[in-house]
């Protein structure tokens, strides 16, 4: 297998796809869309990015925005026009997609193994400035001989886990170690640390998460202490997510924040960043209205944590999702009906929007535009060819 080259089609293919499939859809008013529909507000959209890039120019980080969340071209653009000091991706398909839509300082903001992925990224580094999160010396063995044979250098990031229990080394003298066998292999560049503190966003109490963010940045920054006693240059520290972007943006020692859901929003998010607005709906049909319940057409199969889930302008509550039904609580006298058209936001974006390959992008709620979700779902989309 090799890297396709010539890879900005992905990008044009998809969009050529998308309109040609929904296109129709342009002038009709979202509640005449077929459903479920995935629906950006784009007035929305920018107002959270503006008020991001006006917030974070105030405090000593920067904004790195994470796309996993949207995985837009276009969304992605508008981040770096506001600001932003480059992308974080989940996946090298994200952050070659990225590449291809004219963004070359790109963060893989995990680690990455399997042999034609990490060629793919040792390719993509000859042309753009790349990123990964590294926690394994093997992983670093097997990152620096791709970017020998590819040419490249990659920047590595050691990976510290702040307290989320996931990946990251956990402590100073691990990263120590690592750092001082990455500095011994050709064609990497030791650039600095990663410690996203995701695991603060499941505390819903605000000076409980605040104080599990200071906790995981008193970590993190002793981690980096550790390497620079020894002589390790740090340049940067990266972590943060929309849960305590505002906290770990305000960090002195920080550098840049990882945050993606800002964008968008959703309803696991939308208490903890306030003053972000959803411009992120599904836009779902009424099927069935048995006693007590609302059923919708958009059930887990459409949305991400179903649970979370809110219908816009109607306070009912979620009660369970199946593949293809939505079902909310709501009292018999409740005025929806059967045939309706109502605006669901997504309990979480990120699981939401890897269901659909586009968006109906609306303004005043009327559709202006198809953008497609590129790399949608797991898969490489191709972007492997042979
Ligand atoms: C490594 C990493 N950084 C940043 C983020 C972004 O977090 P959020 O979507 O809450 O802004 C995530 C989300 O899962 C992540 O995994």
């Amino acid at each position: 297998m090799t890297v396709t080259r010539g890879r900005a089609a992905i990008i044009d293919s998809a969009t050529k796809r998308v309109q040609a499939m929904y296109g129709s859809a342009v002038g009709r008013k979202r509640q005449e869309l077929v459903t479920p529909a995935l629906v950006l507000d784009v007035d929305a959209l920018q107002r959270n990015l503006d008020r991001m890039a006006a917030r974070i120019a105030e405090l000593p980080a920067g904004i790195r925005p994470h796309i996993k969340v949207h995985k837009s071209p276009e969304i992605s653009r508008r981040q770096m026009a506001a600001g932003a000091l480059g992308l974080c991706t989940a996946t090298v398909w994200e952050a070659m997609v990225m590449f291809e839509a004219g963004i070359d300082d790109l963060f893989v903001a995990n680690t990455i193994a399997g042999p034609d992925k990490i060629r793919a990224l040792a390719e993509l580094a000859r042309d753009a400035k790349v990123r990964v999160a590294v926690d394994d010396a093997s992983n670093a063995d097997a990152l620096s001989k791709a970017a020998l044979a590819a040419g490249s250098t990659l920047g590595i990031m050691i990976e510290v886990d702040t307290g989320m229990d996931r990946a990251g080394v956990d402590d100073g003298d691990a990263a120590l170690k690592l750092a001082q066998h990455i500095a011994r292999l050709p064609n990497l560049r030791f650039d600095g640390l990663t410690g996203y503190e995701g695991h603060c966003s499941l505390t819903p109490e605000r000076d409980l998460r605040l104080e599990k963010q200071r906790a995981a940045m008193a970590l993190f920054t002793g981690v980096a202490d550790r390497l620079i006693a020894a002589g390790i240059e740090v340049r940067v520290l990266s972590a943060g997510g929309t849960g305590t972007w505002e906290w770990t943006a305000a960090h002195p020692r920080l550098t840049e924040v990882q945050a993606g859901t800002y964008a968008v929003m959703d309803m696991f998010h939308g208490h903890m960043s306030p003053g972000f607005e959803h411009s992120l709906t599904v836009q779902a049909t009424v099927i069935s209205k048995p006693h007590g319940h609302i059923i919708v057409d958009a059930g887990n199969k459409s949305m991400g944590a179903g649970g979370l889930a809110t219908i816009v302008g109607y306070p009912y509550e979620s009660f369970r999702f199946d593949e293809e039904h939505g079902i909310f609580n709501a009292p018999t006298e409740s005025p929806l009906k059967v045939g309706d058209s109502v605006a669901l936001v997504p309990g979480y974006s990120p699981g939401t929007v890897n269901w659909y390959d586009a968006y109906h992008v609306v303004k005043d709620d009327v559709v202006l535009d198809i953008w497609p979700v590129v790399p949608r779902g797991p898969g490489h989309n191709g972007l492997l060819a042979g």
